[in-house]
């Protein structure tokens, strides 16, 4: 099955998963960290891999606007009953329905390490942009996707069992709080983000590694980066 197609499959687990007050880490730090990284709104914003639409709903609130774009229906069609006078539309993030140059930013918020085609979505990001526009990223960090903590202690030690270079799939079940949710995704080395980026001409200008800052103290997700986030510009 494609990526694509389980996370169609996930859809009404994740809906419950994103949307529980408080439940995921969107709530808790990322989310906040991540608007510390965009830039002041101008313009278009797409919002590629927006899921059922959280995060395109606190840009809109924030003066952005923004147009949501997801390859599963059922997301698209939540993102759209939550916010009705929005545009959110079924699209691949490998071929977006917009001409080129026509965009000064894009964001992929946790979307990249779900995607089949992480270098083709990467181009066509590139390929919209405007020059001067903007890939903003947010990913699940490669450290953390390449191994595991081997226990829930503070001092657990973290493993990596297989090679960090070494691309994979893999699906995580997890069920927390009276929620269930399987999340499929790519491990990927980070150096096979920054070539999507490189060849498809974008220039990182800023990056963050987030950690768990909502956790208690010495907690083990202080030690080990929980996400990248990634703000990439467009060359002239
Ligand atoms: C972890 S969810 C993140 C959703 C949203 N950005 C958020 O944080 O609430 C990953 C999303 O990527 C979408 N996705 C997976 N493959 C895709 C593709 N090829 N093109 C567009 N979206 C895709 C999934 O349908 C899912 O909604």
């Amino acid at each position: 099955m494609t990526l694509r197609d389980a996370w169609e499959s996930e859809a009404d687990h994740w809906l419950a998963w994103a949307r529980a007050p408080g439940h995921d880490s969107y709530w808790r730090f990322h989310r906040d960290r991540f608007l510390e990284l965009l830039p002041e709104p101008a313009g278009l914003t797409l919002d590629v891999g927006c899921g059922e639409g959280r995060l395109a709903r606190d840009m809109t609130k924030r003066g952005y606007e923004v147009t949501g774009l997801d390859a599963s229906p059922t997301m698209i069609g939540h993102a759209q009953a939550a916010d009705p006078g929005g545009d959110y539309r079924v699209a691949d993030g490998a071929s977006l329905p917009f001409v080129d140059a026509s965009i000064s930013l894009v964001i992929a918020f946790m979307s990249l390490q779900d995607m089949d085609d992480m270098e083709g979505a990467v181009h066509e990001a590139a390929r919209v942009l405007a020059p001067g526009g903007r890939l903003c990223v947010a990913l699940v960090h490669p450290i953390n996707s390449a191994g595991r903590f081997e226990s829930r202690t503070l001092d657990a030690p973290f493993v990596l069992r297989e090679s960090y270079f070494h691309l994979r799939r893999y699906s995580i079940e997890v069920e927390r709080d009276g929620l269930r949710m399987t999340f499929n995704s790519y491990h990927r080395p980070l150096q096979a983000y920054t070539a999507a980026l490189a060849s498809a001409g974008l220039l990182v200008e800023r990056s963050a590694e987030v950690a768990d800052s909502s956790a208690p103290p010495g907690d083990r997700w202080q030690r080990i980066p929980l996400f990248l986030h990634l703000r990439a510009i467009r060359a002239g």
